[in-house]
């Protein structure tokens, strides 16, 4: 079990207290003084994630994505301890990938699922045909393994090419919290890395995405639709857009999310209407 710093367990309690009082402003500055004296806190980070995006969490959207579009094949990369796994409907067909998940991660799952253990790369390098993706292609997708965006744009542009008609793939950890947890290097337990900067890159360089950011605690989600498994616009250019995007820093990201991300409201009923438009319906 780990163990609180103590600066933590007092932010926290000064925290609730200031919230249970209704005083929004100071509950943060304390959360933040803690922060400028301790820069991992974990909990800290948690407890301001969902002050900054309050309402419906990255869980509730995955359920919701679930029920919404009830998939014949969820692919999922980065599984853990299947937690967001176990969100799959009895009748979808689930794919796991994670070189290093903790636990059994497939043991919440209530239907047919395959957890493959090994990294996205080896996986997209050799797809097994247990799988089902060389068949009929994913409907729902998750990327949430390596954080780094080399990685997950390799994990995008090797996803979309199994995208099933009017499949929906959804990025993580988009929208970063801070700079401090935002950076490339893993330096916090709460962390999000510069998997961000996904979002800028497939907002350039491929308007013919459907993509909307949910501005979901802890730190977003980006729904993409309208994938085109034969589209090498990304494929084709991947040492310029390294080039171009991995040296951004995350200010503008931190400071100015909407403009970056364009973000969606975090509300079932607009995010219905989104899918409903986006997927042309
Ligand atoms: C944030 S956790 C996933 C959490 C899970 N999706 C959830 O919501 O409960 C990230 C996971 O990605 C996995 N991972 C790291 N590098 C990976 C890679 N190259 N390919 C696939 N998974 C990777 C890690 O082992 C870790 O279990």
């Amino acid at each position: 079990m780990s163990v609180r710093h103590p600066l933590e367990e007092k932010a926290l309690r000064q925290f609730r207290r200031f919230m249970a009082q209704g005083q929004t402003a100071a509950a943060r500055d304390c959360l933040r003084d803690a922060l400028a004296r301790e820069a991992n806190l974990p909990g800290v980070h948690v407890a301001l994630a969902r002050l900054r995006w309050p309402g419906p969490d990255y869980r509730f959207w995955l359920a919701w994505f679930h029920a919404h579009l009830a998939p014949g094949l969820y692919l999922e990369i980065g599984v853990e301890k299947g937690e967001s796994l176990a969100l799959a409907l009895p009748s979808t067909r689930v794919v796991g990938v994670d070189p290093a998940p903790i636990g059994d991660p497939l043991q919440r799952c209530r239907g047919v699922a395959r957890m493959y253990h090994r990294t996205s790369a080896a996986f997209f390098a050799a797809v097994p045909e247990d799988s089902g993706l060389e068949s009929g292609g994913f409907d729902l997708a998750f990327i949430d393994g390596d954080h780094h965006f080399e990685a997950v744009l390799d994990d995008f542009v090797a996803a979309e090419r199994y995208a099933a008609a009017g499949a929906v793939l959804l990025l993580h950890d988009t929208v970063p919290l801070d700079c401090a947890t935002a950076t490339r290097e893993h330096r916090t337990g709460f962390y999000t890395g510069d998997a961000w900067k996904i979002v800028p890159c497939l907002r350039s360089l491929r308007p013919d995405l459907q993509i909307v950011t949910l501005p979901t605690a802890p730190t977003g989600l980006t729904v993409v639709t309208g994938l085109d498994p034969s589209s090498r616009v990304l494929r084709d250019r991947l040492p310029l857009i390294h080039q171009t995007y991995a040296p951004l820093p995350p200010d503008q990201a931190v400071a100015a999310p909407d403009s970056m991300f364009s973000l969606g409201l975090n509300d079932p009923s607009w995010m219905a209407g989104w899918l409903r438009s986006a997927r042309g319906q």
